[in-house]
């Protein structure tokens, strides 16, 4: 495939089918995440690979545990919208339980160039926050996993981009460190990655036309 076409063909996937990733398309996968490019070549990123359905089914009750804490609390000042909340978790989350890999990826902080700057010279935090809007730490993340999305498209599977259930990610990451003994010091999980044999008829949104995101200046 050529790269247009594997750009174009990605979508998110939210229902696989039955069938592993092979370790060979795991690995290509994460070594396209490995490759990517990161704020001074921070690679600021830990890739935890888990293939084990029981953990997959502890984090999925952490987060349906978290999710059902915040609808609650939701729920005395409007019903509905904490039914809303309770069914973004089920449609927007727990669907990766449907894949046989999940990448949760760790980050750890990055400092923007300027902050240790900013900092020796005293500029208020306001300037200091400026700098972290712009992110450049996730913004390396975000690399990694495109890369990793788009090298499982042209092996044939499929994945999705996941930071929905960050509001749990306190409670994911305590999860893996009792069941696994993992935790990186310094990292947190920043997104995760459903990987599997896409179902077919995944539809994806549309995209707003170039030149409603695009200005040229000549
Ligand atoms: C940073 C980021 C976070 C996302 N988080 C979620 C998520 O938690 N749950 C989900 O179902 N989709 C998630 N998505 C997928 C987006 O909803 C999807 O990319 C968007 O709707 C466009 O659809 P497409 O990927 O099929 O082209 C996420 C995508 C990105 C880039």
């Amino acid at each position: 495939m050529d790269c247009m076409e594997t750009i174009r063909k990605r979508q998110s996937i939210r229902k696989f089918k039955k069938g592993e990733v092979t370790q060979d398309a795991l690995l290509k996968i994460l070594e396209a995440g490995r490759l990517a490019p990161s704020g001074k070549n921070s690679q600021n990123w830990h890739f935890l690979v888990i293939r084990n359905r029981e953990l997959m089914e502890k984090i999925a009750a952490a987060i349906v545990a978290k999710n059902d804490e915040i609808a609650t609390a939701m729920d005395s000042k409007d019903r509905e919208k904490g039914d809303r909340f309770r069914k973004f978790a089920k449609n927007f989350t727990l669907f990766y339980l449907g894949a046989p890999v999940l990448i949760v990826v760790y980050a750890t902080d990055y400092y923007p160039t300027g902050y240790h700057e900013y900092r020796f010279a005293e500029y208020p935090e306001s300037a200091i926050d400026k700098l972290f809007q712009r992110n450049p730490g996730m913004q390396s993340i975000g690399a990694a996993i495109e890369n990793m999305s788009l090298e499982a498209v042209e092996l044939g599977y499929g994945s999705c981009w996941m930071t929905g259930q960050n509001y749990a990610a306190d409670e994911i990451e305590k999860v893996l460190e009792v069941e696994t003994g993992f935790s990186k010091e310094g990292y947190f999980l920043a997104c995760m990655l459903a990987i599997g044999i896409p179902e077919d008829g995944a539809k994806s949104p549309g995209r707003k036309d170039l030149s409603e995101i695009c200005t040229f200046i000549d």
